[in-house]
């Protein structure tokens, strides 16, 4: 568990897939997912998340290309479990990988990844990727089953599909929220006593991440649709510095409850 006194900082990691779906809209090059990834590094991103998928509707595999050798900042590359994408990712060598479950009829990644069920077929493959020097997270929903599987299989890091937390806080069902929430939170504090690391992101928003921010077990948050979206009122860096912000104050609160707590203990 993490001790409230030694809350570890919070990752920033933009997803731009959807400056690509703006791109392809129209085909051509522009918008540039390469230049946006400048721009949120700049803006106080840590890291750069893009979704190869299968059916290439965002990010393409030359994109996956630049961003690996711009080094901007590290890449998290999001893929599902193919042979095509184990190949792509031992040659591009991102920093990490996130494994997701992939449907080509779906809008977004609309649930986590039955670990669970898929551990022969995932062990062998995350083995892969970590023996070429990939970190591998796995995109989960909050559940026990989920954590201790994805353990099994070897992966560094789980990432929470907060999808429901956040469609409960859009909606006002704050009953889902709260208990969403709590469900985030133990899965957060299982986690890492596991061993893993644990990142989280999906639908999160400037209204919706402070008490996901505020889980001291979190150590990244990726954040996409949001955030392009806001970007055409207030500019892609804007965004993200907003973004950055919010989650900033809710670690110090954080920060502050733990120093409270130990100077109580003395
Ligand atoms: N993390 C993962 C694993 C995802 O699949 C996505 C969506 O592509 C995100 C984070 C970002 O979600 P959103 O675009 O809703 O912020």
């Amino acid at each position: 568990m993490t001790s409230r006194s030694a809350v570890p900082p919070i990752r920033l990691g933009i997803n731009i897939d959807h400056i690509a779906t703006l791109r392809n809209a129209r085909g051509g090059r522009n918008p540039d997912p390469l230049r946006a990834a400048k721009t949120v590094v700049g803006a106080g991103a840590d890291n750069i998340t893009a979704h190869l998928r299968e059916d290439r509707r965002h990010i393409r595999d030359d994109d996956i290309v630049r961003l690996a050798a711009a080094r901007l900042a590290p890449l998290n590359m999001e893929m599902a479990v193919t042979p095509e994408m184990l190949t792509i990712a031992l040659k591009v060598r991102p920093h990490a990988t996130c494994l997701v479950p992939e449907r080509r009829e779906e809008l977004t990644t609309e649930g986590g990844l039955d670990v669970a069920s898929q551990i022969d077929t995932l062990k062998p493959f995350i083995a892969e990727l970590r023996r070429a020097g990939i970190h591998v997270s796995l995109f989960i929903d909050p559940v026990i089953e989920q954590i201790r599987a994805s353990r099994e299989v070897g992966a560094d890091a789980i990432e929470l599909h907060t999808g429901t937390y956040c469609n409960a806080v859009t909606t006002g069902d704050t009953a889902t929220a709260s208990r969403e929430l709590k469900r985030h939170q133990d899965a957060a504090r299982q986690a890492a006593a596991l061993g893993l690391e644990v990142h989280a992101g999906h639908g999160l928003d400037y209204d919706n991440v402070g008490p996901i921010a505020a889980i001291p077990e979190i150590v990244e948050l990726n954040i996409g649709h949001y955030l392009v979206g806001e970007a055409l009122f207030v500019g892609l860096a804007e965004s993200v510095r907003r973004m950055r912000t919010i989650m900033d104050e809710a670690r110090k609160d954080l920060r502050h409850e733990a120093k409270q707590v130990s100077t109580a203990g003395t």
